[in-house]
């Protein structure tokens, strides 16, 4: 492409806008019919002419000109080729400034629906995994050091918690599309009786634009968007960091699907979660989009500004990437393998049971501080010797403190998840509790288990 079409050509990525400029014309031309601006048998054909675009555009036999730059304008030439000087009455009232805030704004409305839809099929996995694992146990990490032991369902409904607020904030950024800019003209509003309710609620919006000129230059909604779907590929990716791990030969607690690993050119033995790897990776396109909209955003005069046209290719990518990545990781999320017994005996080492010990001097009256310090002079012991502190026998832990009785030994790793029966804890009491309130959320939310 030469460099001044590279400029100024946008064809190429934003016919995908066509139904939506299409739904738009029609709607339009339908009001102008309606308030005496054009005659009902000149709406009659252009509504007629459009529907023929749409149908010449799906079945691919469309011909597509960049030297009309745009999808606005490659839909008004075909429609002229077609019904003639009658096509040219159609941008009547009208400006390809709200025209595109149009499509724009209708196009965001439905990806945020979609991208909703992706959020609630992993929030469906994550909870059958945690339905299928309420009692498998596995070490908590802090600094990712063994830390206390948890539920592994209790793991995976921390990830619930995080797309539950990416789903709301998709649909936030859905509301915030929802306003109908047609009827703002190039930048001032318009001279003709138009009925911009009419058309409001043709195209299925809540409100029209207050203020021409904000309409017309208005990207929050898609800097909305972008901010939504950015924490919610940055939740993925941390996800995905926790898939790498898990799987490696190290860990051993999951295994991913042969669909989602690859294996070496050169190593026979290697399974490298790609996907996971690749989801990491694409975050930072995602944020590149975010940041680069904001940039092209800053510093714009009012009103519509060429620059505006930048606002589509980082859009129209982290959209494919975010709905590509949602659907990976619903995939992934299904087919996983979960090593319950690996999980289990990594519970088992690493002195995770210390905090109980610690717990069980202080329910014998010794201060919590004073009690931490026995127990780091036990865990000390037990290590020299290669064993954790629950493999020690009273006598030697009665070395330590003669607070230590009998029961201490009954300090085993299920007693430490049952004893964290706090609400939002990992007791089996409170995580079966949570699951029960995750699906009823989901059942609020429209989707059936
Ligand atoms: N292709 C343009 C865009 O994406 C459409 C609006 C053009 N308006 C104009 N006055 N040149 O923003």
């Amino acid at each position: 492409m030469d460099p001044l079409s590279f400029y100024t050509v946008s064809i190429d990525y934003d016919r995908r806008l066509y139904r939506q400029d299409i739904a738009g014309s029609v709607a339009h031309a339908r009001m102008l019919s309606a308030q005496g601006i054009i005659e009902p048998d000149e709406a009659a054909g252009i509504i007629e002419g459009l529907r023929q675009i749409q149908g010449e555009i799906e079945g691919g036999t469309f011909l597509w000109r960049p030297e009309l730059e745009d999808i606005h304008m490659n839909i008004e030439h075909r429609l002229h080729e077609i019904i003639g000087d009658t096509a040219g009455k159609l941008h009547t009232a009208r400006s390809r400034n709200d025209q595109i805030a149009l499509d724009v704004r209708m196009y965001a409305k439905e990806v945020a629906d979609q991208a909703i839809e992706g959020v609630d099929d992993i929030r469906s996995a994550l909870l059958s995994l945690a339905e299928a694992h309420s009692s498998t146990v596995m070490p908590g990490y802090t600094h990712l050091q063994r830390a206390q032991p948890v539920l592994f369902a209790h793991h995976v409904l921390a990830y619930f918690e995080m797309l539950t607020r990416d789903r709301h904030r998709l649909r936030e950024a859905w509301r915030e599309a929802d306003v109908m800019p047609l009827g703002s003209g190039a930048l001032a509003g318009l001279p003709y009786p138009l009925d911009r309710e009419a058309v409001r609620m043709d195209l299925g919006f809540s409100r029209v634009t207050p203020n021409s000129m904000d309409a017309v230059s208005d990207r929050d909604f898609l800097v909305t968007f972008h901010s939504a779907a950015m924490l919610c590929m940055i939740h993925l990716s941390r996800l995905a960091e926790e898939l790498v791990i898990w799987s490696s030969e190290e860990f051993g607690f999951v295994r991913l699907a042969d669909e989602f690993t690859t294996g070496s050119s050169i190593m026979p033995q290697k399974r490298n979660p790609d996907f996971a790897e690749i989801a990491r990776g694409k975050t930072g396109r995602a944020l590149g989009n975010l940041v680069g909209l904001l940039t092209t955003l800053k510093g714009l005069p009012l009103t519509y500004n060429r620059d505006l046209q930048e606002d589509k290719e980082g859009f129209f990518d982290t959209v494919d990437t975010l709905l590509a990545t949602l659907a990976v990781f619903a995939g992934m999320l299904s087919t996983m393998q979960v090593d319950a017994d690996r999980m289990r005996d990594a519970a088992q080492g690493g002195n995770m049971l210390a905090t109980d010990v610690a717990d069980y001097l202080v329910a014998k009256g010794v201060p919590f501080r004073r009690a931490h310090g026995i127990v780091a002079e036990l865990t000390t012991y037990a290590s020299e010797r290669s064993r954790a502190i629950h493999e020690l026998s009273l006598d030697e832990y009665r070395r330590f403190s003669d607070h230590f009785e009998e029961d201490v030994l009954l300090i085993t790793v299920e007693a430490s998840i049952a004893a964290r029966d706090v609400l939002g804890g990992t007791s089996y009491e409170q995580v079966r509790g949570a699951i029960e309130k995750a699906k009823s959320r989901m059942r609020s939310d429209g989707v059936s288990g």
